[in-house]
C-alpha cells in the first residue's frame, strides 16, 4: 500500500512516498531554514509564502522520484496539526485538492504521531507498545504508545520545548539558528562542568522544565559581560547541553522504570542529539530494556513520518473529508477513548 506524505506545519516543505508504513519509496524536503536563519527564528509568514510556492514541485517531485502516478497510490496523508497554522494550511489545502481530483482517502495526522512513526522506518520490527520521548522544537512529551494510533502521554514540558531551549540558548551564545547542532558543535570543544545549571523543580513526577534554565544561561551570560569577562561558549554550549540532555533523559529513564517499558525510544528534531541518545542508551542497557533511535535523516520534520503514520491511520479508518482543517494546537491523544 503507497501513501504520500505530505509535511508543511513548519519551515519544512517536505512530501515524500512510503510502502506498507515502512518501506521508504521516495522523500523530498524543500526548506525556508537558511532564509530563517536571517530572522535568528522562524518567522511564520515566510513559512507560509515559502510552502506555497515549493509545495506542488516537492509533491511532484516525490511522485516521480518513486516512480508513481497519483492513480496509484492508497492515500495522501497530511500533517492537519499541530504547527504554524497558515503553515499547516498550505500542506493541508494542498492535499485536499488532490485528495479530490485522484478521489484518494484523506488522511489527516498529528505531527507528533508522525515524528513517533518515523522510528517504523528505520526499525521494520519496532511494534507498540513502547516509550517514547517526542523532543522537537515546540514539544517534549513522554508518551507511551499503546497501539499506533493510541497514546498516553505520561509527562510534558511545563514550559520552554527542548528544541525551543536549544534555540534560545544558541542565540543568547550568538550560535545562530536553528540552535540544536549549533550548541552541540561548540559543546565539543567545551568543558560541560565548567558552569554549574539548575535542574529546575517541577512537581509531575514525569515533567520537565527549561524555562529556568534557559534563564540561568542567560543571567550566566550577562553578568559576565558587566564585569567585563565574556562567558566561554564553548564551555557554556557543554554546560548546558549536559544538563538539559540529563533532563530529558533521567526523566524518560524514571517513566521507563516505572512502567516497565521493554523498549524505550526516541523522537523529534531532538532526538538527533548525539549526547542525549548516548545518555539514554547508557540507562537503557542498565535497565536491560531496548533502544531504538530515528535515523536522523528522520529526526527533524519530514514527510515520510507522516506517511508512515498515516499508513497505521488508514488501517484504523482515520479518514477525514474535504471539511478537515488544519489545527494549530491538538493533543496527541486526541482521539484515545476517555
Ligand atoms: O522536530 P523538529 O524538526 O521540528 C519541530 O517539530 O519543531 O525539531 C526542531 C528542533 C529545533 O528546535 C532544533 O534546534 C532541534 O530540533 N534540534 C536539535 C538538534 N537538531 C535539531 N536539538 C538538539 N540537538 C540536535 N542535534
Ligand atoms: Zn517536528
Amino acid at each position: 500500500m503507497y501513501i504520500l506524505g505530505i509535511e508543511s506545519s513548519c519551515d519544512e516543505t517536505a512530501a515524500a512516498i512510503v510502502k506498507d508504513g515502512r518501506e521508504l519509496v521516495s522523500n523530498v524536503i524543500a526548506t525556508s531554514v537558511a532564509e530563517q536563519a536571517l530572522y535568528g527564528g522562524v518567522v511564520p509568514e515566510i513559512a507560509s509564502r515559502r510552502h506555497a510556492e515549493y509545495i506542488s514541485a516537492t509533491v511532484e517531485k516525490a511522485l516521480s522520484d518513486a516512480n508513481l502516478t497519483l492513480d496509484q497510490l492508497d492515500g495522501i496523508a497530511v500533517t492537519f496539526a499541530p504547527g504554524l497554522i497558515g503553515a499547516v494550511l498550505v500542506g493541508v489545502n494542498f492535499a485536499k485538492g488532490l485528495a479530490y481530483a485522484a478521489k484518494k482517502p484523506l488522511i489527516p495526522v498529528h505531527h507528533l504521531r508522525g515524528h513517533i512513526a518515523a522510528l517504523y522506518l528505520t526499525h521494520p520490527e519496532l511494534k507498540p507498545p513502547f516509550l517514547c520521548l517526542v523532543a522537537s522544537g515546540g514539544h517534549s512529551h513522554i508518551v507511551q504508545v499503546t497501539d499506533y494510533t493510541h497514546f498516553k502521554v505520561l509527562g510534558r514540558t511545563v514550559d520552554d520545548a527542548a528544541g525551543e531551549a536549544f534555540d534560545k540558548v544558541a542565540r543568547t551564545l550568538g550560535l545562530g539558528y536553528p540552535g540544536g547542532p549549533a550548541v552541540s558543535k561548540a559543546a565539543k570543544q567545551g568543558n560541560p562542568n565548567a558552569y554549574k545549571l539548575p535542574v529546575p523543580r517541577v512537581e509531575g513526577r514525569y515533567d520537565v522544565s527549561f524555562s529556568g534554565l534557559k534563564t540561568a544561561v542567560l543571567n550566566a551570560v550577562n553578568k559576565a559581560e558587566m564585569k567585563g569577562e565574556p562567558i566561554s561558549v564553548p564551555d557554556m554550549a557543554a554546560s548546558f547541553e549536559y544538563r538539559i540532555d540529563e533532563i530529558l533523559a533521567n526523566k524518560l529513564l524514571l517513566a521507563a522504570q516505572d512502567t516497565g517499558a521493554k523498549t524505550i525510544c526516541l523522537a523529534g528534531g531532538v532526538a538527533a542529539n548525539g549526547l542525549l541518545r548516548s545518555l539514554v542508551n547508557e540507562g537503557a542497557q542498565k535497565l536491560g530494556a531496548k533502544l531504538c533511535l530515528p535515523e536522523l535523516q528522520f529526526c527533524g520534520d519530514n514527510g515520510a513520518m507522516i506517511a508512515a503514520q498515516g499508513f497505521y491511520e488508514l488501517q484504523s479508518g482515520n479518514t477525514a473529508d474535504m471539511s478537515l482543517n488544519g489545527l494549530p494546537t491538538l493533543p496527541i491523544d486526541y482521539n484515545n477513548p476517555q
